[in-house]
C-alpha cells in the first residue's frame, strides 16, 4: 500500500520485494539507514551508479560508500587489515565507514569509487536495509539521499522533497535513529577520522589501543564530505550566538532558552544524542519556513556533539 505520496512505501514484505526487484534491474531506491536516508543502487553496475550521480548532481570526483551485508561479500572487493578487524568486531553493523584498499579484481564500478585505489565500506544496522542487502548478490552504493550540498534527509518525506517524482520508490522506515552520517575512518595507513560521527575518537582509540588522529584540514581532501560548503541549508548561518532577532531562526540547546516562534530547541534535556537526531530535521524545517538567517548557540563538543559542530561549521561556510 502506498501512502499519500505515490512514491513512498511502508515497510512490508511486498514493498521490500518491489525495492529488491528495482535494484536488480539497476534502478534506484530511497532507503532508511540508522544514520540518514540513502539513495541506493547496484555498486557493480556503472549504469546504476551513473543514475545516482545524475540524480544527486554529485561531482564524479566524490566517491560513494559501498554498503555490505557481511564480510564474505566485502572480501571480494577490499583488502582487509588488523585495524579493520578490530573496529569491525566492535562497531559493525553500525554507523561507521572504513576506507580500505580496493582489490584489483573487484567488480565495483570504477565510477562509484571515483577511480581511486581505495574504497569506503559500511555495514548498516537498520533491519530493513539489512534484509534488502541479504537478498542481493551485489553490494549497494548508498550516498545520503539529498541533492549534492543540501541537508541530508532523516525521513521518507525529506527524501521525497529532494527528488520528487524522479525517484519512484522510497521505503518509509520512520525517522532515523541517529540523524547524522556515519563516522568515516581511513584505515589505509595509520588510522585517521575523515568525518566525525556518533562513534567518536575516544571509542575508536580504545578499540584500536592507539591514538587516532582527526583530519581537520588536510590538503589532500580525502573525504569531500569535508569540503567547505556541505550539509548546507542554503541560508547564512551564524555560530556561537547568545541571542537572535525575531526575524531570525534561533537554534538552541538546553532549557535555559525561552520558547518562541523563531526558537528551535535541539534538546531541552541538553542531550547531545537527541540534538543530533533533531539537527537536520530542524535545519530543513527552518529552510521550509523561509527564514533568511539562522543563528545557533554553542553546542557542547562532547560525544556526538563533535559531529554536530563539524556539520554546523560546514553549513556556516
Ligand atoms: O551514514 C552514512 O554514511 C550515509 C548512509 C546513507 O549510509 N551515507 C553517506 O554517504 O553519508 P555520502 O555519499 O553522503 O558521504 C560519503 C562520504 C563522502 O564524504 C565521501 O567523500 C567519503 O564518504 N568517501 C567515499 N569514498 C571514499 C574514499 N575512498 N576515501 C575517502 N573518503 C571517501
Ligand atoms: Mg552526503
Amino acid at each position: 500500500m502506498k501512502n499519500i505520496y505515490s512514491n513512498i512505501f511502508k515497510v512490508n514484505n511486498r514493498n521490500i520485494s518491489k525495492a529488491i526487484n528495482c535494484l536488480k534491474k539497476k534502478g534506484l531506491i530511497g532507503i532508511p539507514t540508522e544514520t540518514v536516508y540513502g539513495l541506493a543502487g547496484n555498486a557493480y553496475s556503472s549504469k546504476a551508479i551513473r543514475k545516482i550521480y545524475y540524480l544527486k548532481k554529485r561531482p564524479f570526483r566524490n566517491p560513494l560508500i559501498i554498503h555490505y551485508y557481511n564480510l564474505e561479500q566485502l572480501k571480494k572487493d577490499a583488502v582487509l587489515n588488523n585495524n579493520f578487524f578490530e573496529l569491525y568486531k566492535k562497531f559493525s553493523p553500525g554507523p561507521i565507514t572504513f576506507v580500505l584498499r580496493r582489490k584489483k579484481k573487484s567488480q565495483l564500478s570504477n565510477i562509484a569509487t571515483a577511480k581511486l585505489k581505495t574504497v569506503a565500506v559500511r555495514f548498516p544496522k537498520n533491519i530493513t536495509i539489512r534484509k534488502i542487502l541479504k537478498s542481493l548478490d551485489f553490494p549497494l552504493a548508498i550516498p545520503s539521499a539529498n541533492k549534492s550540498t543540501h541537508i541530508s534527509p532523516v525521513s521518507a518525506d525529506d527524501v521525497n522533497q529532494e527528488f520528487k517524482n524522479s525517484l519512484k520508490i522510497i521505503i518509509d522506515g520512520g525517522s532515523c535513529k541517529i540523524g547524522l552520517e556515519s563516522t568515516v575512518v581511513d584505515l589505509t595507513s595509520s588510522p585517521k577520522i575523515l568525518r566525525p560521527g556518533s562513534i567518536g575518537p575516544e571509542a575508536i582509540s580504545r578499540a584500536l589501543k592507539k591514538k587516532i588522529t582527526i583530519n581537520h584540514n588536510s590538503r589532500v581532501v580525502k573525504a569531500p564530505g569535508m569540503l567547505k560548503r556541505h550539509y548546507s541549508p542554503g541560508i547564512p548561518l551564524k555560530l556561537n550566538q547568545k541571542k537572535a532577532k525575531d526575524s531570525e531562526a534561533f537554534i538552541v540547546f538546553g532549557k535555559k532558552y525561552k520558547k518562541g516562534k523563531n526558537i528551535f530547541n535541539l534538546s531541552y534535556k541538553s542531550n547531545v544524542n537527541e540534538a543530533a537526531k533533531n539537527l537536520y530535521k530542524i535545519l530543513r524545517l527552518i529552510k521550509n519556513k523561509k527564514y533568511k538567517t539562522i543563528c545557533v548557540c554553542s553546542i557542547p563538543k562532547i560525544g556526538i556533539g563533535l559531529a554536530i559542530n563539524d556539520r554546523l561549521n560546514r553549513a556556516a561556510k
